[in-house]
């Protein structure tokens, strides 16, 4: 019985070192690593539910924020509901400008929209001027709104997405 136990204690503490008086210790070197990786471990546990729901959180205010610049500005021509006046504004509901690319979607906002082009299979009489002054994150935030209203679901417009435009139409 002895042996074996000691031999197990041999076996499990295979990383601990003798000193010169014939005790089993671990040197300060390894219990500074251990804590330094126990550390990483608890901080990856318990930071990332934190930075994921950081993000979600960053992403509603954003989308908040959008409704309120959608209906300063955006409301008077597109409606409330999204739904647009016939032959004037064309809805934003399930619109494959509003849910399709980044760019084209960005570019309308900034450069404003008067190619009379069918949307959706009508045609619309009126112009829809430049939002241009709005900053980037205003831009942003009123696109992410539309993007997940309205019948649409596609991701979200960050304002570096604005800004690159901007620089390209510059
Ligand atoms: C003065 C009225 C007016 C305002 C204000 C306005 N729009 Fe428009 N919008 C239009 C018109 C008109 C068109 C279509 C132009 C055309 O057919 O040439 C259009 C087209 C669009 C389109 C592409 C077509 C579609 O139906 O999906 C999007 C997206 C859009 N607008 C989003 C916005 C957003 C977002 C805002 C607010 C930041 C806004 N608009 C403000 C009148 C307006």
């Amino acid at each position: 019985m002895v042996p074996f136990t000691g031999s197990f204690i041999l076996v499990s503490r295979k990383s601990e070192t003798m000193n010169q008086f014939g005790r089993w210790f671990i040197p300060p070197n390894k219990i500074r690593m251990t804590k330094i990786i126990l550390a990483l471990l608890a901080y990856s546990v318990g930071a990332s539910p934190v930075i994921a729901q950081t993000k979600t959180v960053t992403a509603n205010q954003s989308i908040e924020r959008g409704k309120l610049v959608y209906q300063q500005l955006c409301l008077t021509c597109h409606q409330g509901n999204g739904g647009g006046v016939p032959n004037m504004n064309p809805p934003l509901i399930k619109s494959p400008w509003v849910s399709g690319d980044k760019k084209k979607l960005i570019n309308i906002v900034l450069i404003g929209f008067s190619e009379k082009v069918a949307i959706n299979g009508a045609c619309y009489s009126n112009n829809m001027p430049s939002q241009a002054t709005l900053t980037d994150q205003q831009i942003a935030d009123v696109l992410s709104y539309v993007r997940v209203n309205f019948g649409n679901i596609a991701s979200a417009i960050m304002p570096k997405d604005v800004l690159e435009q901007r620089k390209m139409i510059k």
